[in-house]
């Protein structure tokens, strides 16, 4: 089969990036956004930057803020009533992961109705037709859901997050702006830092992976180890670094797939609402040692990329620990705890049966097993 690698149709990247939407929304001739975003983003002014741009351009909108972290289908179902009610025509999405996957769940569903269920999105869709043109800009630097085919939504009611593949929720534009993610608390600049260099390091190792998608991901470990600290301590350097270095992770993974880290920390989401980047840097270094059998000499150049010294005159063994080393110590300088408290010895049978039954596992590496998803579970503990 041949390999298949989808972006954006136009991407802008860099600071003040956002006065861009103006004229992408003028030149596809649109007539009225729906601008999806988070409560705490409107509440912040993150969201008002760009409203603020339509306002003085006279462009059209109404706002919808129905979303919570580790949105769910009801945030999704309001969201579809909420833009036919608005006469829209296009969705500006503006936020973390959580307002982009919602965005693009209620996109799909306004273009393809049958779908309206939610549910029946899971894994790969076969939707008919594209979604909704979406312009996403994000404000965190993590998920790269503005140039991904996928999108998360929880069921609450089953206690899963399932994951929806699909072409035809790739976002138009995307609108990269490191100034939109200046606001971020360090916890938050920290947690979504580290799902982006788990989306590089699994998208690097991933069964599909490939040399397009290697080149992408690569580079996207080197920039984030070298910006993620700087971000967090909110140095420009460093949130201009990381707003590009997840931004490449994504144009990698969404092309090939992850691995069990996400499976984990998707069952981790929806079970103990765990932030997804603290759930995926938690389990990243587990799932490494876990995995380094299967690698050959990858983590090789993981290490060389997240700046160890000596790398070519290391063993096999040695380069493998350095990797997974380097990994541990970054989060760890970030103040990402290494243990989730909230983990309990009777939901690790129903923690493992979600893992396992996650879109992402397919793609590790090491085939898994129920049993072994437990004992890395058991290791958080
Ligand atoms: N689509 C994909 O490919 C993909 C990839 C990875 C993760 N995800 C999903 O994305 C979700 C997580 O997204 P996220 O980590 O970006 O966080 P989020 O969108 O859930 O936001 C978390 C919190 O941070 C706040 N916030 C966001 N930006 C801010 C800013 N600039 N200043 C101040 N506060 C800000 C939000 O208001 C919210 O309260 C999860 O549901 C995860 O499963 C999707
Ligand atoms: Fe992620």
């Amino acid at each position: 089969m041949a390999n298949r690698i989808m972006l954006n149709q136009t991407s802008y990247h860099g600071a003040g990036a956002i006065s861009e939407i103006v004229s992408e929304a003028k030149s596809h001739g649109f007539k009225k956004a729906f601008v999806c975003s988070d409560p705490d983003l409107i509440k912040f002014n993150v969201t008002t930057k760009v409203t603020e741009l339509l306002d003085k351009e006279g462009l059209a909108y109404e706002v919808y803020s129905d979303i919570k972290a580790n949105p769910t289908i009801e945030n999704v179902q309001h969201g579809v009533q909420a833009y036919k009610k608005a006469g829209a025509d296009y969705i500006i999405a503006i936020g973390g992961g959580s307002s982009m996957d919602t965005s693009k769940a209620i996109g799909i569903i306004v273009a393809n109705p049958e779908f309206e269920d939610v549910r029946s999105l899971e894994g790969v869709a076969p939707t008919k037709n594209p979604c909704v043109p979406i312009i996403a800009v994000p404000t965190t630097a993590g998920t790269a859901a503005e140039v991904t085919i996928n999108y998360v939504i929880t069921d609450v009611e089953r206690k899963r997050k399932f994951v929806c593949v699909d072409p035809h929720d790739m976002p138009i534009v995307a609108v990269v702006d490191p100034d939109m993610m200046a606001s971020m608390p360090k916890g938050l600049t920290a947690s979504t830092g580290m799902d982006a260099l788990t989306h590089a390091i699994e998208g690097y190792t991933t069964k599909a992976a490939w040399e397009m998608t290697d080149m992408f991901h690569i580079k996207a470990i080197e920039i984030i180890g070298k910006s993620l600290r700087g971000a967090v301590a909110n140095t420009k350097e460093g949130r201009d670094g990381m707003a590009l270095g997840q931004y490449i992770a994504g144009m990698g993974f969404s092309n090939v797939g992850l691995g069990i880290a996400h499976s984990m920390a998707h069952t981790l989401g929806a079970v103990y609402d765990t932030p997804h980047g603290v759930a995926c840097a938690m389990m990243l270094p587990i799932v490494m040692e876990y995995n380094a059998s299967c690698t050959g000499e990858k983590y090789r150049e993981i290490a060389r990329a997240l700046g160890v010294a000596g790398v070519d005159a290391m063993s096999q063994e040695e380069y493998r620990k350095a990797a997974v080393d380097a990994v541990r110590k970054l989060s760890e300088d970030v103040g990402i705890p290494a243990k989730l408290t909230a983990l309990k010895e009777e939901d690790l049978q129903f923690l493992a049966e979600s893992a396992y039954a996650d879109a992402c596992r397919p793609g590790n590496p090491k085939d898994t097993s129920v049993e072994d998803l437990k004992e890395l579970f058991r290791k958080v503990m």
